[in-house]
């Protein structure tokens, strides 16, 4: 018989790995929540042309697309980005600024599978539009940090590594580059750490060799790490616009500083970001052994929402995605083991019992109780064993003796210590015991 299976790059969720799931998503929704950010959702199928020449050469060709039976291109979604930004584009205006937006959400991207990737897989993005300044970026990289934080993860597992794309394009103008050759340079440089010199290929393909005085040069900016060499190699070229962003990035470094998070924080300007909408400043989150692929990576995109057809709205935003962090927290023990216990184990005698104990099964169910009783009728010695590998703390008991005389048994099954309860008092005499525990 043929047997059926996924598609390729593509996961099932047994009830313990949905838990699990279920647990990521939970404390992601959670910090999101203390920082003001509001959840929004969106569909899964979107226009093909919502991603065509947005999101960049590399998403559009990693695309689940087909044609619908109404003729139209449709894909399925890669990312959130071009979708939160006609959400926010179409309601710019009536919108409480600063839109703080959050979803949780499945994308789709026909990628070579390897270790932290698959087809499909679920993002946590948080995105802020309206605000221009660095501040956006502030709110949006403690609220990633956070992100991590809130699972035990700490400094010594992970860092965010912080670039800028106008920090590049101000630096190559300066040094005589036009734009097409930037754009070639940036794509270049966002290979380099992958490729070493290879990563020029395309570059020299196109435009001819490259310069090797600008080689150097962008070599060693790549290289620099910190703010203090950043304003040492800028400060002999000088201009406003370098001298205006350097203000901007002392005041984001400063802004972390102060929350607390420069430990998490590193300066690295070989991120650039392969996604063709970024503008400013870029950031990706690392594990800190570097064993595994990106665990997040966003950035500013102050163009986006106006080439989507909105008004002309700044915007910063970064995406987490599940496989890496899932990975990374097994790999630190950091994933709990989520065990779905009842808090209550009924024990029946025989039909009459199991009748009688219906009506509470019911009441408790309704009170929020999570109860379990066996389906079909077992020896009472069974039901014990089951009650008790079940996880259970109390188990109620009814059996003949003590219905006839009106009562059910109470076992505390972590003290194995029993009481005798009225039938109409079950349902307070479990509330009891929950609230004192
Ligand atoms: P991205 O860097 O393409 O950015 O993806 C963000 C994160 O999603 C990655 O760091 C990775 O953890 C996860 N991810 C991406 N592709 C896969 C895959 N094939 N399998 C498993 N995980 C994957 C974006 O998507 C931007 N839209 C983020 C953003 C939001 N920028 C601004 N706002």
């Amino acid at each position: 018989m043929a047997t059926f299976q996924t598609l390729p790059g593509f996961r099932e969720f047994y009830p313990e790995d949905l838990a699990r799931r279920n647990h990521i998503f939970r404390l992601w929704r959670q910090t999101a929540k203390t920082f003001g950010f509001a959840e929004y959702d969106a569909p899964v199928l979107e226009p093909l042309d919502l991603y065509k020449a947005k999101s960049g050469e590399e998403i559009e060709a990693q695309l689940f697309s087909f044609t619908d039976k109404g003729g139209r291109e449709v894909a399925l979604r890669p990312e959130m980005t071009p979708t939160v930004c006609r959400l926010v584009g179409a309601k710019a205006n009536a919108l409480k600024r600063p839109i703080k937006w959050f979803s949780i959400a499945e994308f789709y991207r026909y990628e070579r599978m390897q270790k932290g990737r698959g087809r499909c897989f679920f993002q946590f993005n948080a995105d802020i539009f309206g605000e221009p300044g660095p501040e956006a970026e502030v709110e949006l990289i403690a609220l990633l940090v956070q992100c991590l934080r809130s699972f035990g993860l700490g400094e010594a597992d992970f860092y965010v590594r912080l670039s800028d794309r106008n920090l590049w394009f101000y630096y190559l103008e300066a040094l005589g580059v036009d734009e097409p050759r930037i754009r070639g340079l940036l794509g270049a440089i966002d290979r380099y750490e992958k490729y070493g010199d290879d990563a020029f290929q395309g570059y020299t393909e196109k435009f001819g060799p490259l310069d090797p005085a600008l080689k150097t040069k962008v070599l060693e900016f790549l290289q620099i790490k910190s703010l203090a060499v950043l304003e040492t190699t800028l400060s002999t070229i000088g201009g406003e616009k370098l001298t205006q962003r350097l203000a901007d990035w002392r005041k984001l470094l400063t802004a972390l500083d102060a929350m607390g998070l420069s430990k998490f924080i590193e300066v690295d300007l070989g991120v650039v970001r392969g996604l063709a909408y970024y503008t400013g400043f870029v950031f990706e989150a690392f594990d800190r052994k570097g064993e595994l692929r990106a665990l997040a990576g966003g950035g500013r995109y102050d163009d986006l929402v106006q080439k989507l057809g909105g008004p002309a709205l700044p915007a910063v935003g970064f995406a987490i995605g599940d496989m890496t962090f899932s990975l990374l927290l097994e790999e630190r023990g950091l994933m709990p083991t989520l065990v779905q216990a009842p808090d209550v184990y009924c024990v029946v005698g025989g039909e009459p019992e199991r009748l009688a104990a219906f009506a509470d099964i019911n009441a408790l169910r309704a009170a929020g109780y999570q109860v379990e009783y066996p389906m079909k009728a077992i020896a009472f010695g069974k039901q014990f064993k089951a009650a008790a590998e079940s996880g259970a703390k109390l188990a109620l008991i009814y059996g003949g003796d003590e219905l006839a005389k009106g009562v059910v048994k109470i076992r505390d099954l972590t003290t194995r210590t029993e009481t005798e309860v009225p039938r109409d008092q079950v349902t307070a005499t479990v509330r009891d015991f929950f609230t004192a525990s």
